[in-house]
C-alpha cells in the first residue's frame, strides 16, 4: 500500500496539510486555476468525479458548489484528507463525496466509472506518469474528460543545467512574490521548500504541457485541448476527452 509515494514526501504532505489552506489556499491564483478547471470540466448534475490528489477539498468543493455531483477523492496524504473530511461533515456533504486514502499509482477503479477525472498541482508529484494516465483513461467513460489543472515548467533534465536552473529560478521568482503578498510568511516558507524539491526534482516532477498532451494522446485520449489561466503564464488547464 502507498509504496509509490516515498515516506518523506507523505511527511511533508501530511506536515502541510494544517497550514494548506492558509497557504496555497490563500493564494488567489490557485482558486482561478481550479474554478477554470470546474469551467472548462462541463460538469453536470449527477455526473461521477475523480479529484486524484484532492488535498483539503478546494477543487471537490467548487465542483460541487457549481452542481450537485458524486465526487470520489482520493489522496495519499491522510492528514491532508482529514483536513478535507471535517469540512465534509461541517457542510453535511457526506453523501456527496467518498474519500479514499490512496495514492493515483495505486488506483484501481474499473472501467468507464467515471464523467470526469480532475486533478489540480498533484500529478506533478508523480514521477512515473504514463500509468496513471493510462488508468484515468481506461477509468473515465467514453466521452468523458479527463481535466488537468497544472503548473507548465519542464525540470526534465540535469540539475546542473544551467538553461533549466535559470528557467526553474524564473518561475520561482514569481511564486515566492506572489506567496509572500497573498499568503504572507508562513505561505513563502511552503514555496520556498518547494522551490527545493522542483530544483531536485525530489518529489516535483514538474513537466510541460506539450508533454502533457503526449502523454494523454498516447493513452487514447481523442482530443486534447489546453486552455491558458490569463495572467500566469506557468499554469495552463489541459481537457483530454475520451
Ligand atoms: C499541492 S496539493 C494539491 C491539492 C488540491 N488538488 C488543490 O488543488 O488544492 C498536492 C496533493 O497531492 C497529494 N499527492 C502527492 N502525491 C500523490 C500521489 N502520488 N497520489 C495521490 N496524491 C498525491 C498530496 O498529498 C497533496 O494533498
Amino acid at each position: 500500500m502507498m509504496e509509490h509515494v516515498s515516506k518523506d514526501n507523505r511527511e511533508w504532505f501530511g506536515d502541510w496539510a494544517n497550514e494548506y489552506d492558509n497557504t496555497l489556499g490563500k493564494v488567489k491564483r490557485h482558486h482561478k486555476l481550479l474554478d477554470l478547471v470546474v469551467k472548462v470540466s462541463g460538469v453536470k448534475r449527477n455526473d461521477q468525479v475523480l479529484d486524484s490528489g484532492c488535498g483539503t477539498g478546494l477543487l471537490s468543493l467548487k465542483f460541487l458548489n457549481k452542481t450537485d455531483c458524486n465526487i470520489t477523492a482520493i489522496d495519499s496524504s491522510s492528514q491532508m484528507l482529514r483536513i478535507f473530511e471535517e469540512k465534509i461533515e461541517l457542510c453535511n456533504l457526506a453523501g456527496h463525496i467518498h474519500c479514499i486514502e490512496k495514492s493515483a499509482e495505486d488506483m484501481d477503479f474499473g472501467s468507464n466509472q467515471f464523467d470526469i477525472i480532475a486533478a489540480t498541482v498533484a500529478l506533478h508529484h508523480v514521477k512515473f506518469k504514463e500509468p496513471v494516465i493510462k488508468k484515468f483513461f481506461t477509468s473515465v467513460n467514453g466521452g468523458g474528460r479527463f481535466i488537468l489543472g497544472e503548473i507548465d515548467l519542464d525540470t526534465t533534465g540535469k540539475p546542473d543545467d544551467p538553461v533549466r536552473l535559470s528557467g526553474i529560478l524564473n518561475f520561482l521568482t514569481k511564486e515566492f512574490e506572489l506567496a509572500m503578498k497573498e499568503g504572507g510568511v508562513q505561505a513563502f516558507e511552503r514555496m520556498y521548500d518547494n522551490g527545493k524539491k522542483h530544483i531536485l526534482n525530489d518529489g516535483e516532477y514538474s513537466i510541460g504541457f506539450g508533454q502533457w498532451e503526449r502523454l494523454c494522446r498516447n493513452a487514447g485520449f481523442k482530443n486534447v485541448e489546453v486552455h491558458p489561466l490569463e495572467g500566469f503564464e506557468w499554469f495552463k488547464v489541459l481537457v483530454a476527452t475520451k
